[in-house]
């Protein structure tokens, strides 16, 4: 196993996911554990891009409730179709929010998060067993090219599990 990231900070975005996704292979690969491997996805794309908050929200029943993440504290559970995050879950698509106080029902749980995306991870029967959020100070800083790249990781993660 790769024990440390390599991600010149100088490399333009999509660059750093180039990068980055090997070394997430390399991370997890010859480890069974969920929330071990999980939680050095969360730490590789934090360290990756300094965002704000990198983080999972499981599928528990009728609710998200918080799993591995790194950043300010977050609220615990979330209800279905509430927030990005449930709403995520609930139409089963990623959802880029380019600023947090145009979406009608956001979720605050730091009030320095200013543009957001949240990529739902699939299991075995095609249902929502987890969300990625990520969170960033900036408005705007999510696109395509996040999303394209976030979902190569969110497979990998549904082979986790
Ligand atoms: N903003 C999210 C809540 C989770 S925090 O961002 C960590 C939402 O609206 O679902």
């Amino acid at each position: 196993m790769a024990e440390e990231l390599i991600i010149p900070q100088h490399l333009s975005k999509e660059e750093k996911y180039k990068a980055l996704i090997p070394q997430i292979n390399a991370l997890v690969m010859g480890e069974t554990d969920l929330i071990a491997n999980l939680s050095n996805i969360i730490a590789a794309l934090k360290f990756s891009f300094n965002w704000l908050w990198v983080g999972i929200y499981f599928v528990k029943e009728e609710e998200l409730v918080l799993g591995p993440f790194q950043g300010p504290v977050a609220c615990t559970r979330i209800k279905k179709g509430k927030g990005v995050c449930g709403t995520s879950w609930l139409t089963q698509k990623t959802i880029i929010v380019k600023d947090v106080d145009q979406f009608p029902g956001h979720i605050a749980c730091s009030s320095a998060s200013q543009s957001e995306i949240v990529v739902p991870v699939f299991n075995k029967n095609s249902e929502v067993a987890l969300v990625l959020d990520i969170d960033s100070e900036k408005l705007n800083s999510f696109d395509e090219i996040d999303s394209s790249h976030l979902s190569k990781i969110t497979k990998l993660i549904a082979t986790l599990l």
